[in-house]
């Protein structure tokens, strides 16, 4: 394993009032919510009185249960809603579903949307706070959130990491978002995947950096993306998001970008396996690697509650500011 320096304590500084991406959090605002997840003031928080609604326009596990899980143990009234249960079955925007929650009181909404921006455009009629619980192919922040608390955890400062995410790079938020804040926290991300799964090179130059000196690089070798990484992250492939296949042959995909054991060879020793899930067993990770000793995948599950209750308690708990 890697031995890396623990980072120092940092000055607080301010989140504001929502959690839209990753980007405007930056290295301090990541190190914040990280320092918050594993603080003890945050079991000895109260958000009792606040109300709390996870409104999801896509289906969920990890997320809407964690946030969920998060807002209760805090003690908060979470109301969780579907879009097919709400009146968006009847045409109402989400403009005026944004008015019609803050008029009922709410003082959070967790906000999972197919569009992207859809969290930026309820933050602009939404007087409480919105946190993207993802939206379309942009932004999945606290995902990117319990990924940087799982490798921290792991590594310590992740400085000079090297993580290898492989797989539908282009239509996932998760690549995103995690890419931002992998960057933002100094580590090397290597981005894997067929060239029709991997976005314009021009893509890799938008990403916001800090003065930690991450660097991001974009490949179609498994072999250059894994090649003496400490950690490699699978991708699941988002067939909901292409309007046509981009693979030829599904099976050529398997064999060429499935993680396998023999594949996990090429990494560093002691190397870790991560995956944001859902995952498709058999296909971009081969059964039996999500609960190897060497896999942080129930892990990133577990910490999601953590970095969800940190949020909250920033966001809504008068400790953000
Ligand atoms: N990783 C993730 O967002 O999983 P869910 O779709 O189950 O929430």
């Amino acid at each position: 394993m890697t031995t890396v320096q623990t980072p120092q304590p940092q000055k607080a500084v301010a989140l504001g009032r929502h959690l839209l991406d990753v980007d405007s959090l930056g290295a301090e605002g990541i190190d914040r919510v990280l320092e918050e997840a594993l603080s003890e003031a945050l079991r000895a928080t109260s958000l009792r009185g606040k109300t709390v609604v996870n409104f999801f326009y896509e289906a969920s596990t990890r997320t809407r249960l964690s946030f969920e899980i998060a807002a209760k143990r805090l003690g908060a009234d979470v109301i969780n809603v579907s879009s097919g249960e709400s009146s968006v079955t009847k045409g109402e925007s989400l403009v005026d579903t944004a008015r019609t929650l803050e008029a009922l009181g709410a003082d959070a909404v967790v906000l999972r949307h197919p569009e992207p921006g859809a969290a930026y455009l309820m933050a602009r009629y939404f007087k409480g706070s919105v946190l993207n619980a993802g939206d379309g192919r942009h932004a999945h922040p606290t995902q990117a959130l319990l990924d940087l608390l799982t490798l921290r955890q792991s590594f310590g400062d992740l400085r000079g990491l090297r993580v290898a995410i492989v797989g539908d790079i282009e239509h996932s938020r998760v690549a995103r978002s995690t890419t931002v804040g992998l960057l933002l926290c100094g580590a090397d991300v290597r981005l894997c995947g067929p060239r029709t799964l991997l976005p314009p090179r021009g893509w890799l130059e938008t990403f916001p950096r800090s003065d930690r000196g991450g660097r991001v690089t974009q490949t179609a070798s498994m072999g250059d993306a894994l090649r003496d990484a400490h950690a490699v992250m699978a991708l699941r492939m988002q067939g909901e998001r292409q309007a046509r296949s981009l693979l030829p042959d599904p099976k050529e995909f398997v064999r060429l970008y499935g993680l396998t054991r023999e594949r996990l060879k090429e990494l560093a020793p002691d190397a870790l396996v991560m995956h944001p899930g859902p995952a498709n067993e058999g296909v971009e990770i081969a059964p039996g690697l999500m609960d190897a000793p060497n896999s942080l995948i129930s892990m990133q599950v577990t910490n999601g509650v953590l970095v969800r209750m940190a949020v909250l308690r920033l966001l809504l708990g008068g400790n953000g500011e």
